[in-house]
């Protein structure tokens, strides 16, 4: 035995790695649960009782000095040009936190606030056709949206467009879904118009959609006075006004009293105490039939918004056009707001 970890100590002295992986190679034989120590100390069972002292310290002392040649090796191979390439993974970072876009953090408290009254996500194409971005909502054949003016066309007979509203996934949702049916469907839109500080041709929208026996106007007031005091803070206050939309009757739009002024009266709400947030009504029974919904047992309310707008209000951005230009001197501003 002594003899054994002589030559096994002659060997260790001896021994040299020119890389990592020799070292490791050299580690996992001597230091492993199945390596050579470990062997060495289970023979150690047979050793006669005089002798164990002198054997033990033999054993220990190979180990210490296996331990010792591993990291003065290593340390050889930190000055080389090879671990200098390599990442250090264990040092703190010092790039710069992100932030979730304006955008996003807004998307997700609307779905949040949906969610926790029962409504799903559902989403869809943006490339659609023209039964479910016009026809299957009720658009009569000359209505205007359906003008170049509005839409990007991207054929023609039949008509292919990129969708001018998410209101095209709810009917998607309808064809696919019996009633009840209660969904927003958050996403991106497209409208030929020319880009300000009030518009862009590409925005983002929520829309949402609540189908069941009985849903009445009364419905659609609740849930939206929910919304808006969720998001904009329990003083709140709604009000609807008459509109029209070829998809709902009757159909109306939300205004909220001005959060930025509180009612009193501010440049950002012209001095009216009201913004207008949403569009809103009680779905046409011409929509769900076109849907296949029978709309003499089923009735339901829909409505639409504009996240861009509502992100302006909720933070006080006055030119939409920051949302688009990624300035991390702008995104940085939402670190905190998760
Ligand atoms: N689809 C409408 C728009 O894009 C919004 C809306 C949805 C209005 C549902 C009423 C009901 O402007």
């Amino acid at each position: 035995m002594k003899e054994r970890i002589g030559n096994l100590l002659d060997d260790v002295n001896a021994f040299n790695a020119s890389n990592i992986e020799q070292l490791e190679a050299f580690r996992i034989k001597y230091l492993s649960k199945k390596g050579v120590i470990t062997a060495l100390f289970s023979d150690f069972k047979n050793v006669p009782t005089e002798q164990r002292k002198e054997i033990g310290q033999l054993i220990n002392g190979l180990k210490i000095t296996v331990q010792e040649k591993i990291v003065s090796l290593k340390k050889g191979f930190e000055n080389t040009n090879e671990s200098k390439d390599k990442p250090d993974l264990t040092l703190p970072s010092d790039s710069p936190l992100g932030a979730r876009h304006p955008l996003s953090i807004v998307r997700n408290n609307i779905i949040d606030i949906f969610a926790r009254i029962g409504f799903t996500v559902s989403e869809g194409p943006e490339i659609e056709d023209d039964f479910h971005n016009f026809s299957a909502l009720n658009f009569p054949l000359d209505h205007p949206a359906r003008d170049m003016q509005d839409t990007f066309f991207i054929e023609k007979d039949p008509d292919i467009a990129l969708r001018t509203h998410t209101s095209s996934v709810q009917v998607r949702v309808m064809e696919n879904t019996d009633p009840p049916i209660r969904t927003i469907s958050p996403g991106r839109v497209f409208r030929n118009e020319a880009i300000s500080a009030r518009a862009h041709c590409i925005f983002h929208q929520v829309e949402g959609l609540y189908i069941d026996t009985d849903v009445s106007f009364v419905d659609l007031k609740q849930t939206l006075y929910y919304f808006a005091k969720e998001l904009f803070g329990e003083e709140t206050k709604t009000r609807f006004r008459p509109s029209y939309f070829p998809f709902t009757e009757p159909s109306a739009e939300m205004d909220i009293s001005c959060n930025i002024c509180g009612g009193k009266g501010c440049n950002i709400c012209k001095y009216t105490g009201w913004v207008e947030i949403l569009g809103c009504g009680m779905v046409d029974p011409n929509v769900l039939d076109s849907c296949k919904i029978n709309s003499k047992e089923y009735t339901g309310f829909a409505f639409g918004m504009g996240i861009e707008r509502i992100t302006m209000l909720k933070y006080q951005i006055s030119d939409l056009r920051l949302f688009f230009e990624n300035d991390v001197r702008f995104l940085e501003q939402f670190k905190s707001s998760i």
